[in-house]
């Protein structure tokens, strides 16, 4: 199946038409659900297959069920998605659609082991609001550790690779069951192409600052990182960051190898090496700069992307108080490294301070009672 690559407004034009027009688009058969399905399209706490149920995320309520031997996930999509944008409110139809494309994947030569990490469809169905998978036994990622990283990276590879971006890491995404980690929600996963692309976002060329270990860093890596300066202090954090940018460097290598025997253009292969460049150079001396220069990136873009989708949390001010201290601290030292971005640039410290104050009274005002994150 050829692959229809779309810049992210007509991506964004054709999601919404197919969710006025009701579209539908379906997964496996109803015959694979563990219960009949005019039953999972009526769970309650109450149903006795029901064992527990998650409904902290924005887009769906997710519901725990035993049946067959088994447990299940049943994800029924909310009546309204609690994201107020247009990539929230197309998120379930845009889940269902990526799945469609995995469970393809997952089935080709070779893709059981490629794409281990990625959750199985059991059914799913746009119309009925309705996922179904296997129960991950487990637990959220809070904190990485070598394994976790080393298999979220490996997955990420693999599917931006295949033309799969990922733009929500968010700890309530990655599960880890002991000994593998698992990714599960797609609401976020959009097509691209690899080879010429950097991203989903604008025409594929407008994002560069955004990829797998961006990704990673800002919706997740930097909130457990911030998490690590307050309970073990700065060191322990810097520590996490270099395991976490070793990891990130042998993957991206791998990539930049991988795509360029794939046929990637010059343009990215350029700028895949010159991000591990970066790193590599960083690694072999002072980490401290780079760690800030990520830190702010990872924070402002976070802090970004809650306030627009107004989903903010006590996280989002914990990240925002991390800005206003490196504003205190190290203005300068932003300055030099050239961490400052978009609007940010040429602002003095007393003007960014404002700036992010201002933000952070928006983000108070924005606290989400759902949030997975
Ligand atoms: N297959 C699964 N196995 C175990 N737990 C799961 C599974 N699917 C979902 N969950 C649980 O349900 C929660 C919400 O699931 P999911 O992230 O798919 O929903 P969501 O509403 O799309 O979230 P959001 O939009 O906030 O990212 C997860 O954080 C996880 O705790
Ligand atoms: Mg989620």
């Amino acid at each position: 199946m050829a692959v229809q690559y779309l810049t992210e407004s007509a991506r964004r034009q054709s999601q919404l038409d197919l969710v006025a027009r009701g579209h539908e688009v379906e997964v496996g058969t109803p015959d694979a659900c563990p219960l009949p399905l005019a039953d999972l399209l009526q769970l309650h706490a109450g149903h006795p297959a029901v064992v527990s149920v998650h409904d902290s995320g924005l887009t769906a309520v997710v519901y725990c069920v035993r049946a067959k031997g088994h447990d299940w996930a049943v994800k029924r999509a909310r009546p309204r998605c609690l994201v107020n944008n247009v990539d929230g409110q197309t998120s379930f139809l845009n889940e269902v659609q990526r799945r469609a494309e995995l469970t393809a994947l997952r089935h080709a030569p070779g893709g059981g082991e490629r794409f281990a990490g990625v959750i199985d469809t059991v059914y799913a169905s746009v119309r009925r609001g309705i996922i179904v998978s296997p129960w991950i036994e487990g637990e959220p990622v809070l904190q990485w550790d070598e394994r976790r990283l080393e298999q979220v990276f490996d997955t990420g590879r693999e599917l931006v690779r295949a033309g799969f971006f990922e733009w929500d890491f968010c700890p309530g995404n990655v599960m880890d069951d002991g000994r593998r980690v698992h990714l599960f929600d797609f609401g976020y996963m959009y097509r691209f192409d690899p080879l010429r692309h950097f991203n989903s976002a604008g025409d594929g060329l407008a994002a560069p600052q955004c990829h797998l270990a961006e990704r990673i860093e800002t919706r997740h890596a930097f909130a457990a990182f911030l998490e690590l300066e307050a309970s073990r202090g700065v060191e322990a954090a810097l520590e996490a960051f270099r395991m976490e940018k070793r990891i990130a460097l042998r993957t991206y290598r791998r990539l930049a190898a991988e795509l360029r025997d794939d046929g990637a253009s010059d343009a990215v292969c350029r700028w895949l090496g010159g991000i591990a460049d970066k790193w590599d150079h960083a690694l072999a001396g002072d980490l401290n700069a780079l760690y800030l220069e990520e830190g702010w990136r990872s924070h402002v873009i976070d802090l970004e992307d809650d306030l627009n989708g107004q989903t903010c949390t006590p996280a989002t001010l914990r990240r925002t108080d991390w800005l206003l201290s490196a504003l205190d601290t190290s203005h300068m030292a932003l300055v030099k490294a050239g961490a400052l971005f978009g609007s940010d640039q040429g602002l003095s410290a007393t003007e960014l301070r404002s700036v992010y104050e201002a933000k952070r009274r928006a983000a108070q005002g924005f606290q989400t009672t759902a949030k997975a994150a």
